[in-house]
């Protein structure tokens, strides 16, 4: 039913108000002063408190009251008695014919309130804005969905192209030829290399003696020979019957203090055999020369008396120095078998 198929059947109801083109309903306060506000008027009357249809004119009900009527009963609201001063008896017809759509008049019947009639009225089809309260409950009613973990799809299968083939199986055998080879190769190159590398220090090291050698020849020939004339030390550091043998190495002279023919004298012995010259030894427990050679022996002044010597030691030119030491040379010599050891020069008389 529309809303003015609604006001028409209330108008009917009211008796005499409706006619067949609905007018729209006067204000409340043309149609009928509000009653004033008293005593009897705020209690709860069942008849000051019936809708429309117990006798309250069409223009002085609401539009709650007006469905009521129209689904033919009456609402909690109308029924229940209300105070006549805080709600006004009516309101505008207007506004009453905006707010009942004609789905309205379809809906079941029974006591619903201005949310529940708009959400009938939109349908279910065309959701319009809710309230929290009404957001809250639907949520409650049908939560969301659980978002299901994305799982990975499976690997694909690994091409034959991409697999890679198993590596033969070496024969042992083969493989220890194979190194056999190797160690071959190895001592044979290093053997080459060796060999190189040995002729090539031996040539290195022949090139540097020669090159030595010929920068020798570069430098005179010199033979590095003891002085023929030395000091040999004062006459009386010699102990009568000494025999000084420390210059024997260096100088090849024995200096001797002893007597000759009765007359002691300090004189310079050469240290050569007169067999075939060997070097004879002094044997100061036998008091002796005596040559390992052939077995010479000579006295301490030099004669000759056992072996085949043929003849005396031979003696240096000895004198006495200007710094008062005995000085030997040996550029001249004294030999006894002719007569030179009574020469002056061959000894110095103590
Ligand atoms: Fe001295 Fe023959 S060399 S005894």
């Amino acid at each position: 039913m529309s809303v003015e198929e609604v006001l028409a059947a209330c108008r009917q109801q009211d008796g005499g108000g409706g006619g067949a083109v609905p007018e729209p309903p006067a204000p409340a306060a043309q149609a009928a002063p509000p009653p004033e506000p008293t005593a009897a008027a705020s209690k709860p009357a069942a008849s000051a408190a019936k809708p429309a249809a117990s006798g309250k004119k069409p223009g002085a009900m609401s539009v709650a009251d007006m469905l009521a009527a129209a689904r033919g009963e009456v609402s909690d609201d109308a029924a229940a008695p209300k105070p006549a001063g805080k709600k006004p008896a009516a309101k505008p017809a207007a506004k009453t014919k905006a707010a009942a759509p004609a789905a309205e008049a379809k809906q079941p019947v029974g006591p619903k309130d201005t949310m529940s009639i708009l959400a009938a009225a939109r349908g279910a089809a065309k959701p319009g804005p809710i309230s929290k309260a009404e957001a809250a409950a639907r949520a409650k009613e049908s939560p969301a969905p659980k978002k299901e973990k994305p799982t990975a799809p499976p690997m694909p299968a690994k091409p034959d192209y991409a697999k890679v083939a198993p590596a033969p199986a070496v024969d042992q055998a083969e493989r220890r030829g194979f190194l056999v080879a190797c160690a071959a190769i190895f001592a044979g190159t290093f053997f080459v290399t060796s060999s190189l590398a040995i002729g090539f220090s031996s040539l290195a090291v022949t090139s540097l003696l020669w090159v030595l050698g010929t920068a020798r020849f570069m430098f005179p020939n010199i033979l590095a020979e003891p002085p023929t004339v030395f000091t040999v030390g004062f006459p009386d550091e010699y102990a009568p019957g000494q025999v000084v043998t420390k210059f024997k190495a260096q100088f090849g002279v024995w200096i001797v203090r002893y007597e000759y023919e009765g007359q002691a004298q300090i004189y310079a012995l050469e240290s050569v055999c007169t067999h075939l010259g060997c070097t004879p030894n002094w044997l100061d427990g036998e008091q002796k020369f005596k040559c390992p050679c052939h077995g010479t022996g000579y006295y301490k002044d030099g004669i000759n008396f056992e072996g085949p010597a043929p003849r005396p030691l031979e003696r240096f030119a000895i004198r006495v120095a200007d710094d008062g030491q005995l000085e030997v040379d040996k550029s001249r010599k004294f030999k006894e078998e002719v007569g030179q050891w009574a020469d002056l020069a061959s000894y110095v008389s103590v």
